[in-house]
């Protein structure tokens, strides 16, 4: 008997293989178990409609300050409607991007005060924290290179220095967390997926045996 959800975020800078390691480990994952997927900012009616603001190009004028709490506005509404019901229903919860991006991206690459973010974190998510985090480590070169066919987003669009903040902020909080923080280096996608599946399926084995 599944006693609670087991509870994985993916985070990473823009191109760093997010989106493609999601469907790989939810495929992988499906034939066994419930999973649910989810994304940020969205994943919800009210969600969604604070993602178009954010990420809409015409949006340059945003505060650091409106960016964070709209964010953060985005997750709560995320965990109260899906992400803390499907927990309790034993399913696995894939977030692509959860309060580590707060950290990373608002905090880091804004330079906002991690003090404040912290605390937005913890209001929004009520304690609720991952219980394992893969971050997918690259250089923005190469990320930049990957997503050279794209068309960038409002903040794919600040450029490599801001990119480059944001990852030296995901590599401070997984060193000031290691034990749920786990670093992926970006390299072929078939070693990504294998890491990444080894420390899933270690999870699980230790939650549900
Ligand atoms: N391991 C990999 N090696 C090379 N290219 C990759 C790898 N993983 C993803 N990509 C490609 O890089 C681009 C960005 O990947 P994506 O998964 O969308 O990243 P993110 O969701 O983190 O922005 C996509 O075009 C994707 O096909
Ligand atoms: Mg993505």
């Amino acid at each position: 008997m599944l006693a609670k959800g087991i509870f994985i975020s993916l985070e990473g800078i823009d191109g760093s293989g997010k989106s493609t390691l999601h469907q790989v480990i939810r495929q992988s994952l499906l034939t066994e178990y419930k999973v649910i997927s989810v994304r940020e900012p969205g994943g919800t009616f009210i969600s969604e409609k604070i993602r178009e603001l954010l990420l809409d190009i015409k949006n340059q004028g945003i505060a650091p300050e409106t960016e964070a709490i709209l964010y953060a506005a985005a997750r709560a509404q995320l965990i109260k409607e899906i992400i803390a019901p499907a927990l309790g229903h034993d399913n696995i919860v894939i977030a692509d991007r959860f309060m580590d991006s707060t950290i990373a991206y608002q905090g880091f690459g804004r330079g906002l005060d991690l003090k404040f973010l912290h605390e937005l974190n913890d209001l929004c998510t009520g304690g609720l924290k991952p219980d394992l985090t893969l971050l997918l480590d690259i250089t923005p070169e190469e990320a930049q290179k990957r997503k050279a066919k794209e068309r960038p987003d409002r903040l794919e669009k600040e450029g490599i220095g801001f990119q480059k903040k944001v990852r030296q902020g995901y590599l401070r909080l997984a060193a000031e967390d290691a034990v749920r923080i786990k670093i992926i280096t970006a390299r072929e996608q078939e070693a990504v997926q294998k890491e990444a599946l080894q420390y899933i399926k270690g999870l699980i084995a230790a939650r549900w045996g």
